[in-house]
Protein backbone atom coordinates (compact mmCIF):
# COMPACT_ATOMS: atom_id res chain seq x y z
CA UNK A 1 0.00 0.00 0.00
CA UNK A 2 1.55 3.25 -1.04
CA UNK A 3 1.43 5.83 1.95
CA UNK A 4 0.81 9.27 1.37
CA UNK A 5 2.70 12.44 3.13
CA UNK A 6 1.37 13.36 6.71
CA UNK A 7 0.92 17.41 6.77
CA UNK A 8 1.58 17.92 10.86
CA UNK A 9 0.54 21.66 10.61
CA UNK A 10 -3.07 20.24 8.32
CA UNK A 11 -3.31 17.86 11.13
CA UNK A 12 -2.89 19.74 14.31
CA UNK A 13 -5.42 22.68 12.87
CA UNK A 14 -8.12 20.06 13.14
CA UNK A 15 -6.67 18.12 16.21
CA UNK A 16 -6.76 21.30 18.17
CA UNK A 17 -10.36 22.69 16.76
CA UNK A 18 -11.37 18.86 18.33
CA UNK A 19 -9.34 19.79 21.90
CA UNK A 20 -11.41 22.93 21.67
CA UNK A 21 -14.78 21.27 21.12
CA UNK A 22 -14.07 18.30 23.38
CA UNK A 23 -12.90 20.73 26.23
CA UNK A 24 -16.07 22.87 25.66
CA UNK A 25 -17.88 19.37 26.04
CA UNK A 26 -16.40 19.29 29.83
CA UNK A 27 -18.48 22.51 30.34
CA UNK A 28 -21.47 21.97 28.51
CA UNK A 29 -21.74 18.37 29.85
CA UNK A 30 -21.61 19.50 33.69
CA UNK A 31 -23.83 22.65 33.01
CA UNK A 32 -26.52 19.96 31.33
CA UNK A 33 -25.87 17.31 34.60
CA UNK A 34 -26.50 20.33 36.73
CA UNK A 35 -29.43 21.70 34.99
CA UNK A 36 -31.72 18.20 34.93
CA UNK A 37 -34.83 17.92 37.16
CA UNK A 38 -37.73 15.79 37.76
CA UNK A 39 -37.89 12.08 38.63
CA UNK A 40 -35.65 10.41 36.19
CA UNK A 41 -32.98 12.80 36.92
CA UNK A 42 -30.86 10.63 38.46
CA UNK A 43 -29.54 8.35 35.49
CA UNK A 44 -29.37 11.13 33.08
CA UNK A 45 -27.45 13.24 35.56
CA UNK A 46 -24.86 10.29 35.79
CA UNK A 47 -24.66 10.07 31.91
CA UNK A 48 -24.11 13.40 31.53
CA UNK A 49 -21.23 13.36 34.17
CA UNK A 50 -19.48 10.80 32.22
CA UNK A 51 -19.96 11.99 28.86
CA UNK A 52 -18.35 15.39 30.33
CA UNK A 53 -15.42 12.98 32.14
CA UNK A 54 -14.95 11.44 28.82
CA UNK A 55 -14.88 14.86 26.77
CA UNK A 56 -12.03 15.96 28.99
CA UNK A 57 -10.17 12.31 28.06
CA UNK A 58 -10.68 12.70 24.74
CA UNK A 59 -9.30 16.56 24.65
CA UNK A 60 -5.65 15.36 26.54
CA UNK A 61 -6.02 12.55 24.11
CA UNK A 62 -5.92 15.27 21.25
CA UNK A 63 -4.01 17.07 22.92
CA UNK A 64 -1.29 14.44 23.47
CA UNK A 65 -1.10 13.86 19.63
CA UNK A 66 -1.00 17.44 18.74
CA UNK A 67 2.26 17.38 20.81
CA UNK A 68 3.14 14.32 19.34
CA UNK A 69 3.12 16.10 16.04
CA UNK A 70 5.34 19.09 16.88
CA UNK A 71 2.02 21.20 17.35
CA UNK A 72 1.07 23.54 20.06
CA UNK A 73 -2.25 22.06 22.00
CA UNK A 74 -4.83 25.41 22.53
CA UNK A 75 -6.05 26.70 25.95
CA UNK A 76 -9.50 27.91 23.51
CA UNK A 77 -12.57 26.07 24.22
CA UNK A 78 -15.52 25.93 21.29
CA UNK A 79 -18.30 28.14 21.85
CA UNK A 80 -21.19 27.22 23.85
CA UNK A 81 -24.12 28.24 23.00
CA UNK A 82 -26.88 29.01 26.42
CA UNK A 83 -30.50 28.25 24.96
CA UNK A 84 -31.78 28.35 28.49
CA UNK A 85 -33.94 25.51 27.57
CA UNK A 86 -33.65 23.30 30.43
CA UNK A 87 -35.99 20.30 30.06
CA UNK A 88 -34.56 16.89 30.04
CA UNK A 89 -35.55 16.70 26.06
CA UNK A 90 -34.00 20.01 25.25
CA UNK A 91 -30.80 18.52 27.03
CA UNK A 92 -30.78 15.51 25.52
CA UNK A 93 -31.36 16.98 21.86
CA UNK A 94 -28.54 19.65 22.56
CA UNK A 95 -26.31 16.97 23.87
CA UNK A 96 -27.20 14.71 20.47
CA UNK A 97 -26.15 17.81 18.57
CA UNK A 98 -22.31 18.51 20.09
CA UNK A 99 -21.98 14.44 19.94
CA UNK A 100 -23.40 14.84 15.91
CA UNK A 101 -20.89 17.62 15.69
CA UNK A 102 -17.84 16.40 17.78
CA UNK A 103 -18.40 13.14 14.55
CA UNK A 104 -18.09 15.04 12.08
CA UNK A 105 -14.79 16.47 13.29
CA UNK A 106 -12.86 12.96 13.63
CA UNK A 107 -14.12 12.59 10.16
CA UNK A 108 -12.14 15.41 9.07
CA UNK A 109 -9.26 14.15 10.87
CA UNK A 110 -10.01 10.43 9.06
CA UNK A 111 -9.95 12.10 5.80
CA UNK A 112 -6.79 14.15 6.60
CA UNK A 113 -4.83 10.91 7.74
CA UNK A 114 -6.23 8.31 5.69
CA UNK A 115 -3.39 6.49 4.07
CA UNK A 116 -0.65 8.52 5.63
CA UNK A 117 -0.43 7.43 9.00
CA UNK A 118 -1.81 4.08 10.37
CA UNK A 119 -1.70 5.34 14.09
CA UNK A 120 -4.06 8.66 13.32
CA UNK A 121 -6.01 6.55 11.44
CA UNK A 122 -6.99 3.99 13.57
CA UNK A 123 -7.02 6.90 16.24
CA UNK A 124 -9.94 8.79 14.31
CA UNK A 125 -12.16 5.31 13.57
CA UNK A 126 -11.79 4.82 17.12
CA UNK A 127 -13.32 7.82 17.84
CA UNK A 128 -15.71 7.81 15.52
CA UNK A 129 -16.63 4.84 16.76
CA UNK A 130 -17.08 6.59 20.17
CA UNK A 131 -19.03 9.32 18.89
CA UNK A 132 -21.47 7.22 16.95
CA UNK A 133 -21.89 5.24 20.15
CA UNK A 134 -23.05 8.47 22.31
CA UNK A 135 -25.17 9.62 19.47
CA UNK A 136 -26.83 6.84 19.30
CA UNK A 137 -27.34 5.79 23.13
CA UNK A 138 -28.85 9.76 22.82
CA UNK A 139 -31.25 8.95 20.04
CA UNK A 140 -32.37 6.00 22.39
CA UNK A 141 -32.77 8.21 25.11
CA UNK A 142 -34.79 10.96 23.35
CA UNK A 143 -37.39 7.98 21.78
CA UNK A 144 -39.58 8.34 24.87
CA UNK A 145 -40.13 11.90 23.93
CA UNK A 146 -41.13 11.24 20.24
CA UNK A 147 -38.96 13.63 18.94
CA UNK A 148 -37.11 11.06 17.21
FE1 LIG B 1 -15.64 13.05 22.51
FE1 LIG C 1 -18.98 11.89 22.94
Amino acid sequence: MEMKEINNEDVCAILNSIMEYELAGVVRYTHSSLMVTGPYRLPIVNFLKEQASESLLHSQQAGELIVGLDGHPSQKIAKIEETNRHTIKDILEEALEHELHALSLYKKLLASVADASIYLEEYARGLIGEEEQHSLELKAMLKDFGSI
